[in-house]
């Protein structure tokens, strides 16, 4: 896992997930993360999470972005889109401890999260753990490479 600074990372949400994706933002911003590119949606007003989840995805499947942030009301349809692409493996996460499987287990590339469901600080806490955490390989790698075989 490349430290924080050197990281590309979209980010993106409907607008049940536009503030936490703004607070996300800034505090990726103040982590000093090494670049964040914010695929929207820009405002409050209702919109399709597939429209910004799509874009976000595409970006972390062609490798102009390393991982993603993805956030919705439940977390549960941007994640859906996300996992339409090749090679994203989004996971949706409501506590660090799953932040962390995701990366150990799964080599996760998308952190989605429940926007009406966990506070900011808690949001906070998964990236920290999610940026942090190396994938373990060895039993896993086998079983991730199945997900892309059917
Ligand atoms: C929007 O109301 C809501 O349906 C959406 O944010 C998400 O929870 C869908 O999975």
């Amino acid at each position: 896992m490349k430290p924080l600074s050197e990281l590309k990372i979209a980010v993106c949400s409907d607008h049940a997930g536009y503030e936490l994706k703004c607070k996300i933002v800034e505090y990726l911003r103040s982590k000093q993360a090494g670049q964040v590119t914010d695929f929207g949606t820009h405002s409050a007003e209702s919109a399709d999470y597939p429209d910004f989840g799509h874009p976000m995805a595409h970006a972390v499947a062609t490798g102009v972005c390393d991982m993603g942030i993805s956030c919705c009301g439940t977390g549960n349809g941007i994640t859906m889109t996300a996992n339409r692409h090749a090679f994203v493996r989004a996971a949706l996460c409501w506590k660090p401890e799953l932040a962390a499987l995701a990366r150990q287990h799964n080599n996760a590339n998308v952190l989605s999260m429940p926007a009406r469901f966990i506070t900011p600080e808690e949001a906070f806490a998964m990236i920290d753990v999610f940026f942090s955490t190396d994938y373990e390989g060895g039993r896993h790698q086998r079983r991730i490479e199945k997900i892309e075989r059917f």
